[in-house]
């Protein structure tokens, strides 16, 4: 693994604690565009520190936050893609199931992918070709079918036209498989199925900064990432995302 894998883990971890650790009833939350779209004022410092951190890890690396005003992304060189909190609304909730996902693209390719649960305590990350790991054990996906599997969906919260369909969808799941989850972080969805405790997740639309570092952590576990239609994950617009075990 390169070195920056771990150096990137540490600063994730420092974010984690803020996360953890926040005074969440005086923080000021605003709304952004679209449905029950929120982001509080820890979205935005989190994002501020991985700004700064990651450009000493890595100080040729373009940086794309989603809080960010404006995304500019590029077919070549390096950038990350950052989510400073995935899973806001449950953050919000102190619902305990968020994190903060960190990605590296090198070449329009995913290279590393960080993802950390703080309220868990659980570091996933991976790169391209050096497996997936979480608290520094080997992960890789279950073997299970969709019998007996758990299916985990994402609800495109703030794009209401898709929720008929992603409601059938998931009733159609729900009588094939074991049942079905709604966490409300798809980068910990895409963590989850990647360590075998779940065996698919979808969603009918995600933003590069949900899905980039979970994708790669997937696939390196053993996993399979596409969109809906069965075409590469893209990192420069959202796209659906149907991820797998086998
Ligand atoms: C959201 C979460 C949620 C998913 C939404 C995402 P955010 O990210 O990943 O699970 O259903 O589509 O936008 O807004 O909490 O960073
Ligand atoms: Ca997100
Ligand atoms: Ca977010």
């Amino acid at each position: 693994m390169l070195a920056e894998v771990n150096q990137i883990c540490d600063l994730v971890r420092k974010c984690g604690e803020l996360i953890k650790n926040a005074d969440r009833k005086a923080m000021k939350i605003q709304e952004k565009e679209g449905r029950a779209n929120l982001v509080t004022e820890y979205d935005k410092k989190v994002q501020e520190i991985l700004r700064a951190g990651l450009k000493e890890i890595v100080p040729d690396a373009g940086f794309i936050g989603e809080e960010e005003e404006k995304h500019t992304f590029s077919e070549s060189g390096k950038f990350f893609i950052v989510d400073p909190i995935d899973g806001t609304t449950n953050f919000i909730k102190d619902y305990h199931m968020s994190c903060i996902s960190v990605a590296m693209i090198e070449d329009g390719k995913g290279k590393i992918g960080v993802v950390y649960n703080p309220y868990l305590d659980e570091m996933y990350y991976a790169q391209k070709d050096c497996g997936a790991y979480c608290n520094g054990e080997k992960i890789s996906v279950s073997d299970e079918d969709l019998e007996n599997g758990l299916v985990l969906f994402g609800s495109s919260p703030y794009h209401e036209e898709l929720s008929k369909k992603t409601f059938e969808m998931v009733y159609d799941y729900y009588l094939k498989a074991l049942d079905v989850r709604r966490s409300g972080s798809a980068a910990l969805d895409l963590c989850t199925v990647a360590i075998g405790r779940a065996e698919l997740f979808f969603e009918l639309i995600l933003s590069p900064w949900d899905y980039a570092a979970g994708g790669l952590i997937l696939e390196e576990a053993g996993g399979i990432i596409t969109d809906m239609d069965g075409n590469p994950i893209v990192y420069d617009r959202p796209c659906s995302v149907f991820a797998r075990n086998k």
